[in-house]
């Protein structure tokens, strides 16, 4: 068996018409255009592209966008000011920190002060709090981009066992809770760097997602033929080559789908991005 690809580019592509299309229309009815504030403090050439991607998409889709660039020297003090002056600023409806911080900024006391209402990363422990009370607001973009690529490829989510390998707060822990709601009805099983017997788990799997972090870490004997495979990393190899956490031409021999990396899951996220940025001036 050959897998077929889970294209999250074209999918972006598709889903990005749709909320350009939405936009439009909220404009049209209610005089309002959504606005993004992306905050990004230093100069770190990676967090420097994202920021600079996650703008240019709101440009394609007519959401506004604001760019506050703080240096690195900047005190946790200004940058919490900064955040209640965009949580009060009506043309902002969501605001984007871009992450890592620089160490001397505590993480969590900049993420907390996001007005619940304004965070569309969906990072904070409000927005975390909501979806494992079961009434989400802001769903994580990287965890809700896998649920649209499953989704709108028509793959069967509900009563499926789905094996999530990693927990982090922004990927593995969130989409184990959005694939376990009401509606979306999956059996999830998270495992991570302590598991024992991994391969038992995955190999288990109707659908795996490999979230951990570590180049082509998941080998096609760790997979069901026949199963999905979702690739969330993104890693670099030495030679500079892009690769994700799954082993990618051995894997797709077994499964009967798989994303592709680069472009499957990645294009998903700064789409996400703007569907929350859309929810929340809707929801004003
Ligand atoms: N750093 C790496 N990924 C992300 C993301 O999705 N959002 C933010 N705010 N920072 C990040």
């Amino acid at each position: 068996m050959t897998a077929v690809l889970l294209d999250g580019k074209q999918l972006a592509q598709t889903m990005q018409a749709e909320i350009a299309a939405q936009t439009a229309e909220l404009l049209r009815t209610r005089g309002l255009r959504p606005g993004l504030a992306a905050v990004l403090v230093g100069e770190d050439p990676a967090s420097q592209i994202y920021v600079r991607n996650k703008r240019r998409a709101c440009d394609k889709v007519g959401i506004a966008s604001f760019l506050h660039e703080l240096p690195a020297a900047v005190t946790e003090l200004d940058l919490l000011a900064l955040i209640a002056r965009l949580n009060a600023d009506p043309a902002v409806h969501g605001i984007l920190v871009q992450l890592p911080l620089p160490p001397h900024i505590n993480e969590a006391a900049v993420v907390d002060a996001l007005s619940p209402f304004k965070d569309v990363d969906g990072f904070s422990p409000h927005s975390l709090g909501l979806l494992a009370a079961g009434r989400p607001r802001f769903l994580p973009c990287t965890p809700h981009g896998v649920l649209q690529l499953l989704v709108r490829n028509n793959i069967p989510v509900a009563g499926a066992h789905v094996v999530v390998i990693g927990r982090s707060n922004i990927v593995g822990k969130p989409l184990a809770l959005i694939l376990m709601q009401k509606g979306i009805d999956a059996t999830v099983t998270v495992c991570h760097s302590r598991s024992k017997n991994l391969a038992d788990w995955t190999r288990s799997a109707d659908i795996v997602v490999a979230a951990l972090g570590k180049a082509r870490f998941l080998r096609a004997d760790m997979v069901r033929p026949g199963a999905v495979v979702v690739d969330v990393g993104i890693n670099r190899l030495p030679d500079g080559t892009l690769v994700g956490d799954v082993d990618f031409e051995a894997v797709r021999q077994v499964a009967s789908a798989i994303t592709p990396v680069p472009g499957g899951v990645g294009p998903m996220t700064i789409t996400m991005l703007l569907y929350n940025t859309l929810q929340a001036a809707r929801s004003v």
